[in-house]
C-alpha cells in the first residue's frame, strides 16, 4: 500500500477545488480497505468526486476507492444480474450494458462519478432512478469490518435519498451495486419531454436502448457543462416539494410556474426555474458562477474555493426564502 503525502485532490473531484489530502491512498481491493481501515480510524472516502464540495482546505487522510470489475452473476432468458465494483466509472459501466443489449441504464447515460456512488443519493434522470434497476448493495461497515448486504428495500431508496445519506451516512463504505437489468423486451423510458423531442428531430419512432442513451447523451451536453471544461457537481440543490396551497399562491403571481404533482397534496418545483427567476442564471462572482444554460448547477471558473461556492449557494439559498418562502436544500456533499 502506497501512502502519498500532500496531494491536490484537484484532479479528484469534478468541482476542481484545490484541497490537499496530507496523506493519500489508493484501494485496489477488500482487503486492503480493511487493512488502511485498521490502522487509520479517521478518514475520508472518495470515489469518483462527482458530486462533493470540498470547503476544508486541508484533509488529513483520504482513500481514493478503486475496486474494479464487472461480473455477470446470473442470466436467464428475460433478465441478467450484474456486479460492478464501486470504482468503476459509471457512465464507461453504462455503455458497457449497451454494448451488451442489457437495458435499464439507458436513461442514466453521461452521469460522472463512480458506480459505487450511485446507490448513495439514488441517482436519477429522464424519468428513471438508479433504485428502479438495483437488486442489492454490498458494503463494509467501518466499526466492525464486516461485509454486509442491503437488498433494494432495506436501502430506503427515495427522491435523491437513501439509508446510506441517513443514519449509516459514514458507517458502511459501498464495495459493489448489483443490478436486475433485462437482456430482451426491454421496458423503454422516453416519454420524458426532451428526450421525445431528441428522437423525434432524428425521425426515430421505435427507439433502441442505445437511440435512447445517445439522446440522453445530446441533451445533457447541451445543458449541462462538461467538468473537464468547467468545474461543477452536477444539480447543485434538490428540486423543492411544496404543499398545494403554497403553490396555488405562487401560481397566482407566477401563472407559468412549472411543477409536477408529487401526492394529492404536494408538487415539486424545478429548483433552475425559481432560482433562474430571482435572477442568478448565468451570474459569474469571481470565480463562482450560475451555469448560464442549467441555472441548477454552481460552477467553479478558476480557482475557487469550496468556501466561495457555498458562500453563493447561500445567497441564492436566501433569495430564493425571501421570493417565494421555499427553502431549498443542497444536494452535493459538502465535506
Ligand atoms: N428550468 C428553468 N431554468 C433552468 C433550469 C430548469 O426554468 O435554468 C425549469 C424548466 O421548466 C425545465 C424544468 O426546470 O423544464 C426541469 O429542468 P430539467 O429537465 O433540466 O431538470 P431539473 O429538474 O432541473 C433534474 C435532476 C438532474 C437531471 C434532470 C433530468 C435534480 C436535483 N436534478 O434536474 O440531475 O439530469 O432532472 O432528469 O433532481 C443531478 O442530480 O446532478 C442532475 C443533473
Amino acid at each position: 500500500m502506497n501512502i502519498q503525502h500532500n496531494i491536490s485532490l484537484k484532479p479528484f473531484n469534478t468541482f476542481g477545488i484545490n484541497a490537499i489530502a496530507q496523506q493519500f491512498v489508493e484501494i485496489n481491493s477488500i482487503s486492503e480497505l480493511e487493512e488502511v481501515i485498521k490502522k487509520k480510524p479517521s478518514f475520508f472516502i472518495l470515489g469518483g468526486g462527482s458530486n462533493i464540495l470540498f470547503t476544508q482546505e486541508i484533509i488529513p487522510f483520504v482513500i481514493k476507492l478503486n475496486l474494479k470489475g464487472i461480473d455477470i452473476l446470473n442470466y436467464s432468458n428475460d433478465d441478467v444480474f450484474i456486479k460492478v465494483h464501486a470504482g468503476e466509472d459509471w457512465h464507461s459501466f453504462v455503455l458497457w450494458c449497451i454494448n451488451n443489449n442489457f437495458g435499464g441504464l439507458e436513461n442514466l447515460s453521461l452521469i460522472p462519478g463512480n458506480a459505487g456512488a450511485a446507490p448513495i443519493q439514488n441517482i436519477g434522470a429522464y424519468g428513471v432512478e438508479v433504485k428502479d434497476v438495483i437488486e442489492e448493495v454490498e458494503t463494509l461497515e467501518i466499526n466492525t469490518l464486516h461485509q454486509h448486504l442491503f437488498k433494494n428495500s432495506d436501502c430506503q431508496f427515495a427522491y435523491r435519498n437513501s439509508i446510506f445519506k441517513k443514519e449509516l451516512k459514514g458507517k458502511h463504505i459501498i464495495t459493489s451495486v448489483m443490478f436486475k437489468l433485462s437482456n430482451k423486451n426491454h421496458t423503454l423510458n422516453f416519454e420524458y419531454g426532451a428526450i421525445s423531442e431528441e428522437l423525434s428531430s432524428k425521425g426515430i419512432t421505435n427507439p433502441t436502448i442505445k437511440d435512447i442513451s445517445e439522446a440522453v447523451i445530446s441533451i445533457r451536453e447541451s445543458k449541462l457543462p462538461n467538468p473537464k471544461v468547467i468545474g461543477n457537481g452536477g444539480s447543485f440543490f434538490k428540486n423543492p416539494v411544496t404543499s398545494i396551497s403554497h403553490f396555488k399562491e405562487l401560481q397566482i403571481k407566477y401563472p407559468s410556474i412549472p411543477h409536477y404533482p408529487i401526492s394529492e397534496n404536494e408538487v415539486k418545483i424545478p429548483a433552475g426555474w425559481l432560482i433562474e427567476q430571482a435572477g442568478f442564471k448565468g451570474i459569474k462572482k469571481g470565480n463562482t458562477g450560475v451555469h448560464s444554460k442549467q441555472a441548477l448547477v454552481l460552477v467553479n471558473y478558476g480557482n475557487a474555493k469550496g468556501i466561495e461556492i457555498l458562500e453563493l449557494a447561500a445567497e441564492i439559498q436566501d433569495s430564493i426564502l425571501k421570493i417565494f418562502n421555499i427553502s431549498l436544500e443542497i444536494e452535493v456533499n459538502i465535506y
